[in-house]
């Protein structure tokens, strides 16, 4: 892992170093056998199961962070930390001084799949992450939104934890 490494045994599977050794908690769980595809990763941009591969098969290669990186991941739901997102958004900005120079910007919950709103991403990058900012990032993060007939609360929802997220992270 980049510069650093750690020794595990040799029949551990590779979904057990991502959870227990490096705290990879993204990496879910099911049925150990090959057969959800719960604990599915990309290796070599080929989808595998971790739970049916040995660490010893895996390199596992990280990237170093970019200078002034900042992330955030905020998930609301109904029940405890293994429901569904009812609205999420994940955000990686990279600030220099108090501008942000680029950033990713990831909403869960707003579609079938992850929604990477690069309305927002135009919004936040180049400038200084301030109230107005934030407030901007929000219309932009629900513009064009279509809710279905039961759902419209998460429009709302995605202004509130999108404002209170960047908001955050100027913070920091
Ligand atoms: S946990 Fe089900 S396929 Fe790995």
């Amino acid at each position: 892992m980049g510069s650093s490494r750690r020794s595990v045994r040799t029949q551990s599977s590779l979904l057990f170093v991502f959870r227990k050794k490096l705290g990879f908690t993204g990496t879910k769980v099911g049925c150990e056998r090959g057969e959800c595809g719960a604990c599915t990763v990309l290796v070599d941009r080929v989808p595998h199961c971790t739970c049916m591969m040995l660490a010893l098969e895996a390199e596992i290669l990280i990237p170093k962070s970019p200078p002034g990186l900042r992330t955030s991941y905020r998930k609301v739901r109904v029940r405890e930390a293994w429901d569904f997102a009812v609205a999420g958004v994940a955000l990686a900005l990279v600030f220099k001084g108090d501008r942000v120079e680029r950033g990713g910007v990831v909403l869960s919950g707003a579609a079938p799949i992850p929604w990477r709103s690069r309305a927002v991403e135009q919004v936040v990058s180049g400038g200084k992450l301030d109230a107005e900012a934030a407030e901007g990032s929000a219309e932009a993060a629900v513009k064009g939104a279509e809710p279905l007939a039961q759902n419209g609360c998460k429009i709302p929802l995605f202004r509130s934890i999108v404002v209170d997220e960047l908001t955050r992270l100027a913070r920091l």
